[in-house]
């Protein structure tokens, strides 16, 4: 078994009022009051994490996580949220280049490895989101895809500075659709990645860095998931909006630590 600490986090999305992470956390934080031997991740909307901080920022078990993050400190950029902010309300990792980041507001590798180096910066754990089109996987670009946005994402950061880095593979044809990507597709595209931080970087980074998988978990996939040699956590979207289903994912890590 590998000695990366797994870490599952739940990307919130545009979900979940301030009043209903409140009521979230109120449930799901008692099945977790002390730490684990998994970290566990949540990331609200950012109108949302004041609320979530108030019970977050002080549980043993849980940390949080923002969707995004402008790569400019401050000043006229309507609508951006800083890292100034963030920090202000106790934020320990940011998800970045998310697929629905690239594909809806049209961020790209150069805008993501900006705010990359900016989360890195700042202190942050960006957790870095990459992932294939079914268009891109079906034409036979799977490994070119991935290569050029582990590539741009990641460009000039250090081999150091990636002891701060999640990256999150999510197959675009499995976000949200019920569609997971089988064990053996799971694992071939993480091992692959794991093969490009070890041509960008050197051998350590790339048996080092925690490779989350992400698109449809469920506590019914986890720990199928879980278990293969190259997954070391997930990003989960619709299965953690519920406390329940989120508690079985995240016990699915425990399990398989333990
Ligand atoms: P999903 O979303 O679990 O709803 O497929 C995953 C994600 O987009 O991070």
């Amino acid at each position: 078994m590998s000695t990366r600490k797994p870490i599952i986090a739940a990307n919130w999305k545009m979900n979940q009022t301030p009043t209903e992470s409140k009521a979230f956390l109120e449930k799901f934080l008692p099945k977790f009051p002390e730490s684990t031997p998994v970290d566990i991740v949540i990331a609200p909307a950012f109108l949302s994490m004041p609320m979530a901080a108030a019970q977050i920022v002080p549980s043993k078990s849980v940390d949080l996580s923002a969707q995004n993050m402008s790569a400019e400190p401050s000043g006229a950029f309507t609508g951006e949220v800083s890292a100034a902010m963030l920090k202000e309300v106790g934020t320990k990792y940011v998800i970045l280049g998310h697929s629905e980041r690239r594909s809806i507001f049209g961020e790209d590798d150069a805008t993501i490895n900006a705010k990359v180096k900016a989360t890195l910066d700042n202190g942050f754990q960006p957790i870095l989101c990459i992932g294939e089109s079914l268009e891109e996987r079906e034409g036979g670009k799977l490994e070119e895809v991935l290569r050029s946005q582990i590539n741009g994402s990641l460009a000039d950061v250090t081999a150091e500075q990636m002891a701060n880095v999640v990256i999150a593979y999510e197959p675009v044809w499995a976000i949200g659709t019920g569609v997971t990507a089988s064990p053996e597709q799971a694992q071939e595209a993480h091992a692959f990645v794991r093969g490009l931080l070890k041509d960008l970087f050197n051998e350590e980074v790339a048996a080092a860095t925690r490779i989350q998988y992400g698109g449809s978990v469920k506590p019914g996939n986890a720990g199928e998931l879980i278990a293969l040699e190259d997954i070391d956590g997930f990003l989960v979207g619709g299965a953690s909006l519920d406390p329940d289903s989120f508690g079985e994912i995240v016990q699915a890590g425990i399990a398989h630590v333990s």
